[in-house]
């Protein structure tokens, strides 16, 4: 007997598609199940204004295979030189959903990122009163911390101040991986939201490190021990209103992974809607996979959900592509490595 499951067409609230040759080559791995998505600002040099966005916008727009009904949301990322007026005017003309906070040197890309918060605050005040979510990439970068720790720290250290000195601003915890996170983000309050990956529902730090170094694996925030796993799989699929995916899929070519200094970033926007159908199925829940990857997120955002629909069908095993070739290099297509029963069927 053959199992599907229709559901509205996904959203992705977090995904990095860069640009040029990469770009072209990846957007249709989104495109394909996807309706809208996050699009992530972290290009060299950063999409910091509102022009910046809409041109951006417009390179994205151009790439999309024909008849590809997908809509990029555009982010801006926040320096400290950022305009509080820039970033509510790109807001109000509907170029920018939302901006991006970095901390100096998280991530990749994230040179331009804030050292001192108190040098954005005028902007958080700004974006609070004009209602501009916030995305965070929480994690501390003080080298005394370890980074396992980084994410709990910054909850602490820099997350709740910011919540507590500008109580209205709307903030999405992005990737998370730890309990203190899932915990936080429940504890909040309705300005509060976090996304989570499909990777982290999938695989805990031994993954990366047992057995050999799989720099596939390797993203950030790093994947935690399996008991944080299992709370952020615990939560996605509850149904709790407030968490929904972000993918951070993240390509990198593979020479640039598999060398001695290798970059962070997991590239999982092709096998994601199969993967994450795998991960809700085995916790008996498939029921709220929906929520989780179409209502959630628009719901937080105050968007529409999407009224199409895709459906997904589980059989055989799934055959992952290992790689997809891009005009810059190959890149490595996210496999965790156990069967994946389920494939999108219909789009
Ligand atoms: C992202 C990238 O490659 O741009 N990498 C990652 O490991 N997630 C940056 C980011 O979102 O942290
Ligand atoms: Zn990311």
């Amino acid at each position: 007997m053959i199992q599907t499951l229709a559901l509205r067409r996904p959203d992705d609230w977090h995904l990095h598609l860069r640009d040029g040759a990469m770009l072209r080559a990846v957007l249709p791995e989104t495109a394909r199940d996807f309706a809208r998505a996050i699009v992530m600002p972290n290009l060299v040099p950063p999409v910091v204004t509102g022009a910046d966005a809409a041109a951006y916008r417009d390179r994205i727009l151009a790439a999309l295979p024909k008849g590809a009904g997908f809509t990029p949301l555009m982010t801006l990322y926040l320096t400290e030189g950022t305009d509080p007026a820039d970033v509510v005017a790109a807001h109000e003309a509907g170029l920018v959903t939302a901006v991006k906070l970095y901390p100096a040197g998280a991530t990749t890309n994230s040179a331009s990122g804030v050292r001192d918060m108190d040098r954005v605050r005028p902007v958080f005040e700004a974006m609070a009163e004009a209602g501009i979510p916030l995305c965070v990439h929480g994690e501390v970068t003080d080298p005394t911390i370890d980074i396992f720790d980084r994410e709990a720290v910054f909850i602490d250290r820099v997350l709740d101040p910011i919540r507590r000195h500008t109580p209205a601003l709307r903030v999405i915890m992005e990737h998370i991986t730890t309990a203190e996170a899932c915990a936080y983000v429940q504890a909040g309050d309705a300005t509060l939201g976090a996304t989570i990956t499909t990777h982290h529902l999938m695989i805990n730090r031994n993954h990366i490190l047992a057995g050999g170094i799989r720099p596939h694996f390797y993203c950030l925030p790093v994947a935690k021990r399996e008991r944080h796993r299992e709370a952020l799989v615990a939560l996605a699929t509850s149904g709790f209103g407030r968490v929904f995916l972000g993918t951070d899929s993240a390509p990198h070519t593979l020479a640039r992974k598999e060398t001695a200094c290798g970059c962070a970033g997991v590239f999982s926007a092709p096998v994601t809607m199969p993967c994450l159908a795998q991960v809700f199925d085995d916790a008996g829940a498939l029921g709220l996979l929906e929520a989780f990857t179409s209502l959630n997120g628009p719901a937080f955002y105050g968007l529409p959900a999407n009224e199409a629909t895709i459906t997904l069908a589980k059989g055989a095993p799934l055959e992952i592509p290992p790689q997809i070739e891009t005009g810059d290099g190959q890149v490595v297509v996210f496999d965790p490595g156990t069967p994946i029963l389920w494939r999108v069927s219909e789009g």
